[in-house]
Formats: C-alpha cells, structure tokens, sequence
C-alpha cells in the first residue's frame, strides 16, 4: 500500500526528450554542450559563421571546444546568451633579491561578431603586496588599474573585500571586445619577498570566483592553466534591434513560441526567450516546447490537474466550482460520501 502511495506521489523527474541542436548535428563537443545558434562540425549547424565553434581533439584523444585560440569554453548558456571560456591570469614574480624570474601578460581579443565581455558577471582582479595592475582594451579608449600594497601577510579568505590590502578589484564597462592586462611593481617585492614574490592579475566570472585560490606568495608552475579564470562572454544575436529582426520575419532568429528581448546590457542585438508557459531553445524554430505543469506535482490549489499548450487548468472536485489554481468553493461530494 505505502509502496503504491509513494510511487503516485512521488514527482516523476521531467523527462522532456528535447534538443538544443538542430537535426543531425552534435550536440556536445566532449563534456560541453553546444546549444545552437552555436555548432560545431559542419558550418550549416550553427546560426552563421559568427557561431561555428572549432571542437579539436588534444594529445589524449579528449575533445576540446575553442571559442578562439586559447580560449578554451567550460559553458554555453543559450538562455542567459553566454559563453564561458577558461583565461590564463597575468602574472610577475620576482626573486629575493628583487630580480623578475617569471611573467606573463595576457592580450585576449574576441571573434568578430555580437560578443562581449560581460560587465556584469565579470570583474578585474589585481594580487600582491606591491602590485600594480593595468587593464586597457586595443582601442586605447579604456584604460584601469588596480594597486594592492601590504606590509604583512595577508588572509585570502572568501570574505575578503579586495579593496587594496592583499588583492584590489574594479568593475570593467560595457561593450568591451579586447583586453589586455599587464603587472607592474614598485619594489619587485624586495620589502615582501619573505611572504610574497608573485602579482597576479586577472579578469574572472564573480559567480565562480574563489579569493580563497590565491593565496599570496604562489610561486608560477610551469603549465600557465594552474591559474586561469573563468571568463563570461555575452553573446546576442544580430546586430539589430528587437524591431528592426522582427521587421524582416526571413531573417528573425526566434523560433516559434518565442519573443524578442534588447538586453539593458548591451546596445546592439536581441536576444530570443520561450514565451510563459513553454520550455527548451528559443532559437530554433520548434525549440520552445511546452511545458507540462501536471507533471511532477499538482500546481492546483484544489482539484485535477489538466495540462493544455501553453498553460494548465484545474478542474475542482466532484461537487464544488470555482477555478482550482486559485480556490474551489461549494462542499464536494468525496466529503459527503466519506462521511467527515
Ligand atoms: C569533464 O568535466 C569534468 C568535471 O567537470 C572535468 O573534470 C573533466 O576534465 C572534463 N573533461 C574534459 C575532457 O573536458
Ligand atoms: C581548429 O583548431 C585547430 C587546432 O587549433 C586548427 O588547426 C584549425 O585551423 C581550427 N579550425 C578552424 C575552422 O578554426
Ligand atoms: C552553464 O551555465 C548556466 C547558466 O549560467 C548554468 O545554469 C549551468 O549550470 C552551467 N552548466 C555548467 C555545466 O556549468
Ligand atoms: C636572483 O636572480 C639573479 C639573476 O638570476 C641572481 O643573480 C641572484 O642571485 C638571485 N637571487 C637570489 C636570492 O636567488
Ligand atoms: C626591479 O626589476 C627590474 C627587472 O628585473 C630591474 O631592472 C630593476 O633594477 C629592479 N629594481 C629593484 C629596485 O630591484
Ligand atoms: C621598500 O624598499 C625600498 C628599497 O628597496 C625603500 O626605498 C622603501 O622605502 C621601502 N618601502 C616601504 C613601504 O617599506
Ligand atoms: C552594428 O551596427 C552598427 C550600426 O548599424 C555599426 O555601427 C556597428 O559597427 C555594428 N557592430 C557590429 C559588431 O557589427
Ligand atoms: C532579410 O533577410 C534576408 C536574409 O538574411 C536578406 O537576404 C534580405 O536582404 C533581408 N531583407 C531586408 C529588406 O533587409
């Protein structure tokens, strides 16, 4: 009996057979999923050729997805319309006596088309006790730095405020599709080198980011991937407002069951969600599918459950009326019966 009653209530996991790709093509490169208007393999799988990914296997036969050379991606959301890609930090270290043994700066420059670093996810990161550390873009019209001093060893916890002691952070602005980020010192360490030798700098997804992984006084290992960050990338999809795509349906990228969003974040391009009540990749033109409230849980107040496109109903009980997503009213005939 209890094995039958737990068999009916439990919430059946929503099994939606759905596809982020479009027919016949990949749908992930390795571990990575790749949601059209992305794909890989054959160029006629992703939305154009601002979209078509390069998937190369490494020397151990694993797959890898590129967005570019060195830009490893650990993520693609086609409903936040991100890319994440792994980025080596920037990094100088010096010896005891205030030599430069080791550096590196790193210069990342996006694919041409609707890409972006994302001002909102990312921010510049800057670790050392005498170090400073620069971030321009290859138009020379940004430019920021970052100073973090310290005289003692210094805790990097996750609490950590990064406001100058140990680390500094800085907000990058919007519409940035280049970076580059380099560290200088005014001391080369000499007055720290007993518990710091190394500055690092970085950009990095604040949603991922542990301060807690840069301790001060990391000596570089050879192999820079120790100390890359997980860097977000905003994508949208042509360079046009939500009314100038819709304007010429042949070309307009949301699927059906799907509307047309200008995101505040950026000043060029849409971007594509599932209308209410419907689910899976609003870029492709059968992609949102609806979804099927009953399932897993009655969302009713009272009453069955009865799903319909787009939306769902609940029929109140035997003898009362009303609409059971809200309230059913009357005495119901089951109460009646079973004499309560
Ligand atoms: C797959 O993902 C796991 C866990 O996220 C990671 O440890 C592993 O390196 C990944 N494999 C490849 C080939 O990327
Ligand atoms: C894909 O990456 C490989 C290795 O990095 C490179 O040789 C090849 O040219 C790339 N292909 C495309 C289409 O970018
Ligand atoms: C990819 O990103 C989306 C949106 O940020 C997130 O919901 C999802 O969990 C991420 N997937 C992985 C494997 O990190
Ligand atoms: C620092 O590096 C320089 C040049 O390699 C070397 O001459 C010097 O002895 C080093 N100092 C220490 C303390 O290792
Ligand atoms: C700092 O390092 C640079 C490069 O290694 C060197 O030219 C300079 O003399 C050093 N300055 C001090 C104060 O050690
Ligand atoms: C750091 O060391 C330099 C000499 O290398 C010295 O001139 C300077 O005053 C020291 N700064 C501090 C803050 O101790
Ligand atoms: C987008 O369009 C505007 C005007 O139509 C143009 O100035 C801009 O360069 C375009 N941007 C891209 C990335 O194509
Ligand atoms: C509409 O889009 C199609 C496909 O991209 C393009 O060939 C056509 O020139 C566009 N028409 C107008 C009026 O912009």
């Amino acid at each position: 009996m209890w094995v039958f009653l737990l068999m009916v209530l439990w919430p059946v996991a929503a099994s939606t057979a759905r596809s982020d790709v479009k027919p016949g093509c990949q749908e992930k490169c390795g571990n990575v999923s790749v949601p059209y208007p992305f794909g890989i393999l054959e160029p006629s799988c992703a939305m154009n050729d601002d979209f078509f990914l390069n998937c190369t296997s490494n020397d151990e036969g694993h797959h890898e997805l590129f967005y570019a050379a060195n830009m490893p991606i650990s993520n693609i959301s086609e409903l936040e319309g991100t890319v994440t890609v792994g980025i080596d930090a920037a990094f100088s270290c010096y010896n005891k006596t205030g030599i430069q043994t080791d550096s590196f700066a790193q210069s990342m420059t996006l694919r041409s088309g609707p890409f972006m670093f994302s001002h909102t996810r990312n921010i510049f990161t800057a670790i050392g006790c005498d170090t400073l550390a620069v971030v321009v873009n290859s138009e020379s019209n940004y430019g920021a730095a970052c100073l973090s001093l310290c005289t003692e060893y210094v805790e990097m916890s996750d609490g950590n405020p990064c406001s100058g002691s140990g680390c500094c952070q800085t907000s990058i602005p919007k519409g940035l599709n280049s970076l580059y980020y380099l560290l200088s010192s005014s001391y080369n360490y000499t007055n720290v080198s007993d518990f710091n030798r190394c500055g690092f700098a970085f950009l990095a997804d604040k949603r991922s980011l542990k301060i807690s992984h840069w301790p001060l006084s990391r000596t570089t290992i050879y192999g820079k991937d120790a100390y890359a960050t997980d860097v977000v990338i905003e994508w949208v999809v042509e360079n046009k407002t939500c009314e100038q795509a819709k304007a010429n349906t042949s070309a307009y990228s949301c699927g059906t069951n799907a509307y047309c969003t200008d995101p505040d974040e950026i000043d060029q391009g849409y971007r594509c969600l599932c209308n209410k009540g419907f689910e899976g990749n609003p870029y492709l033109k059968d992609g949102c599918q609806d979804i099927d409230e009953c399932k897993g849980g009655n969302p009713c107040q009272e009453g069955t459950c009865k799903n319909t496109i787009g939306d769902y109903k609940c029929r109140c009980p035997l003898g009362k009326y009303g609409d059971g997503k809200t309230r059913c009213t009357g005495v119901g005939i089951i109460t009646i019966i079973s004499g309560n």
